[in-house]
């Protein structure tokens, strides 16, 4: 069987305010009526051989995730709960190590947050990467690179052999630099890691073990007394908080001879900020993008989204204006990364 893992542990800094740290990004409706948890789901639908889902999360958003499973009729297979966030390496060494105790799934992890426009073409690239992962392979998806995004890991391609829609990576680098991602670009061998991959659990508990055995063993040991009540599976608190914090980027796939990586052209989206949100949202024919109550006035290439109060706007241009009960937000499209500097700097005043 096919096992989706959810990893949905992140904060969404930069969508302050709808995003915060009680109700990260993950968890609200931002590209249609359904939250990015829900699609995550539901976008699995019509796979076959495919389980139903495991989602790692922080202990805080445990009723979160199975109050918005139960809106979509999905009952997960376990909802393993972190005390602390400690990065993605260690949330996918849990599932993996819950996967080997009773069957050797493959695993096909996926971030809970993440915009795709073509589940067709997104099925396809699961159905093309399944042999792979049973062989041993360690399977990135692809994306044809469209900027120098720094946010970014990246995946040099071995494209010797036209023909095939697999093929091996030759070198994975973890969110390079302004330059080096230019050369990258410029270079036309690389993608960008849409940051989903698919492997056998072994095979992932293996690479990890070799490169990063410290993280294999507080995951070891946080598994060994775990609890679980409903679906809930709680873990050794103490022994989670003693694992090293690191990603499945740097810890794993930077390291590993075993990688392949498939094409994916599905109208990917990370959703990373508002801009980006902007960009996949339907626009007007001056470019603007509008959600609840608005009214534009010679404005272009703005993106408002109003929750409660009406939000107008006049002679203005390049703009991300959004709302919620206690926060307005308006930003320059060309500085939306810059909102984690207000959610940190929030944090700071207490
Ligand atoms: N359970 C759990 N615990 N989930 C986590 C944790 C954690 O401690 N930290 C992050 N996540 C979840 C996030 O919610 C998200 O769904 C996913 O793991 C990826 O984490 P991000 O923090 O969003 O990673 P990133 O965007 O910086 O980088 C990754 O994704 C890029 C594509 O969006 C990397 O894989 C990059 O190489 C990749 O290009
Ligand atoms: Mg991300």
């Amino acid at each position: 069987t096919l096992q989706p893992i959810i990893l949905s542990g992140g904060s969404g800094s930069r969508l302050w305010p709808q995003s915060r740290s009680l109700y990260p990004k993950q968890f609200l409706a931002l590209v249609d009526d359904h939250t990015m948890l829900q699609n995550t789901v539901t976008r699995l639908n019509g796979l076959s051989y495919i389980s139903v889902p495991v989602v790692i999360a922080n202990e805080e958003h445990r009723f979160l995730v199975a109050e918005q499973l139960r809106q979509i009729d999905t009952r997960a297979e376990a909802i393993i709960l972190e005390p602390v966030g400690r990065n993605t390496a260690p949330a996918v060494a849990l599932a993996a190590l819950k996967a080997v105790s009773n069957e050797d799934a493959v695993l096909l992890v996926l971030a809970a947050d993440h915009a795709i426009a073509s589940k067709d073409a997104f099925h396809a690239a699961i159905e093309a990467a399944l042999p792979a992962a049973e062989c041993g392979k360690l399977v990135t998806f692809g994306i044809v690179p469209s900027s120098p995004e720094t946010g970014y890991g990246y995946i040099k391609a071995d494209k010797s052999d036209d023909n095939v829609s697999i093929m091996n990576v030759m070198q994975f680098v973890e969110k390079p630099d302004l330059e080096t991602a230019k050369q990258y670009l410029a270079s036309g061998n690389y993608f960008w890691n849409s940051g989903m991959f698919m492997f056998k659990a072994s095979r992932y508990l293996e690479e990890l073990g070799r490169y990063r055995p410290d993280i294999l063993a507080a995951c070891q040991s946080a598994m060994e007394v775990q609890h679980t009540d409903l679906d809930f599976v709680r873990l050794n608190e103490e022994a989670f908080k003693s694992c090293p914090d690191d990603s499945i980027d740097y810890a794993v796939m930077e390291k590993t001879a075993d990688a392949v990586v498939i094409p994916l052209d599905a109208g990917w989206s990370d959703v990373g900020s508002w801009s980006s949100l902007a960009d996949i949202s339907n626009k007007d024919n001056l470019g603007n993008s509008t959600l609840g109550d608005t009214l534009l006035h010679d404005t272009r290439n703005t993106y408002v989204r109003s929750e409660k109060k009406l939000i107008a706007t006049v002679g203005v241009d390049d703009l991300i204006i959004t709302e919620t009960d206690d926060s307005i937000l308006v930003a320059h499209k060309d500085k939306v990364q810059d909102v984690k500097k207000i959610v940190e700097a929030l944090k700071a005043s207490g």
